[in-house]
């Protein structure tokens, strides 16, 4: 009777192995290159999400299969697209940095019957562009909007916007300049530079002249960020008293300690700060900084890789594992949870995520490093953008 009984547990338990399958997420993202900070902050959030949850859902086994696009670079992107899925086998694709990355790979999506995960491309549009499209990162229009609420509120009247000039660019000064103007501030000059600048001295001339006591910037971030805020200081614009707003992408954790003292006061509107005062981000942050190998290269792109899985995982449960972009999508609409960040969910008719925006302020610690810290919050901020964007 025992012989048995074992036997048949054994059959059960060969049963199940046979039927317990690998589900492929494919990740694309700068791994190298001068953007391969942000490429490694993806796979700490990921790293971070599987060391926490494990790395399996129900009787699947998630494999992550990462591919590198060092920068903004729309045919490479679909092509590796089209690579993960058809010769890997991926059901979900997730990650993207850049928004043109993002946009070209939005027309394979319903054919390939595969959900995109976005972990960072935050042009509003990109969500209308397919209907399997779920985004847990952020907007400009989310980001920046809040910004032009603080800058009315401590007095600035006269702003002169920069920014890079595609489409994050584009929805950060349209979003900061409609919520400004409607504010009854003024914008003096708008300059939209190319994605390639990396000698801003010419624009901080532009931006002395222009008469501005603020001037309002958007770039990715990344070497141009940390290059843009330098030549800022290093202009003279800090020491003239034009003040320097921005969504949180211009001071990121990891370009603080190059920036050092000079972005000390500097004020950002974002969606997440590695000092947020939580018991979720206490955990996440220490997962991630343990995945990411040096604490001080951890920075936002890791939270909405964490989160990306946290959606990815919620999908393969709902589907069990099947191939299904439409059941997988539908049972994420309307899904809230507690983030790193503080809580979400994701808007049940854009897919993108709503989320609070935070107004900091980079500061000093007592043992010497610098951090984003946060001294208010916006509650709760959809993506105004996408109305624009329809
Ligand atoms: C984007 O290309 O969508 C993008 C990249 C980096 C950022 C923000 C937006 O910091």
């Amino acid at each position: 009777m025992k012989k048995i009984l074992l036997s048949a547990v054994a059959a059960v338990a060969l049963c199940s192995s046979a039927f317990a399958d690998t589900v492929k997420v494919g990740v694309v993202g700068p791994f190298s290159g001068p953007f391969a900070i942000q490429g490694k902050n993806f796979k700490a959030g990921i790293d971070a999400y599987m060391a926490l949850n494990g790395s399996k859902v129900g009787d699947d086994d998630i494999e992550i299969i990462y591919r590198d696009l060092p920068q903004a670079d729309p045919a490479q992107s679909k092509a590796l697209a089209q690579e993960l899925v058809v010769k890997e086998g991926v059901q979900y694709l997730a990650g993207f940095y850049f928004t043109p990355d993002a946009m070209a790979v939005t027309p394979l999506l319903e054919q390939a019957n595969v959900p995109l995960v976005i972990m960072n491309a935050a042009t509003s549009a990109i969500v209308t562009k397919s209907p399997y499209v779920v985004r847990t990162s952020f907007t400009l229009w989310q980001t920046s909007a809040p910004m032009a609420k603080v800058a009315k509120e401590r007095g600035v009247k006269k702003v002169i916007t920069v920014v890079s000039d595609y489409g994050p660019g584009v929805d950060s000064e349209a979003a900061f300049t409609t919520t400004f103007k409607a504010e009854g501030g003024e914008i003096v000059d708008s300059i939209r530079m190319p994605l390639s600048t990396n000698d801003f001295s010419p624009i901080m001339q532009r931006v002395k002249d222009s008469g501005a006591d603020a001037v309002f910037a958007f770039l990715p971030s990344g070497p141009t960020t940390l290059g843009f805020v330098k030549s800022y200081n290093d202009n003279g614009l800090k020491g003239a008293g034009i003040q320097l707003l921005a969504p949180g992408d211009l001071t990121q954790e990891s370009d603080l300690p190059a920036l050092g003292d000079s972005a000390l006061g500097m004020l950002t509107t974002f969606h997440y700060a590695i000092s947020h005062d939580s018991p979720e981000n206490k955990t996440f942050v220490e997962a991630a900084r343990k995945a990411i190998g040096n604490p001080a290269e951890l920075s936002f792109p890791s939270v909405g890789a964490y989160d990306g899985m946290h959606v990815i995982y919620k999908m393969i449960e709902a589907t069990g594992g099947e191939q299904n972009a439409q059941k997988a999508v539908d049972a994420v609409k309307g899904m809230a949870w507690e983030s790193p960040r503080g809580p979400v969910s994701i808007d049940g008719e854009t897919r993108h995520i709503t989320q609070n925006i935070y107004l900091r302020e980079v500061a000093k610690a007592d043992d010497g490093t610098y951090y984003n810290k946060e001294i208010a919050t916006f509650e709760k901020q959809g993506d105004p953008g996408l109305a624009a964007a329809k």
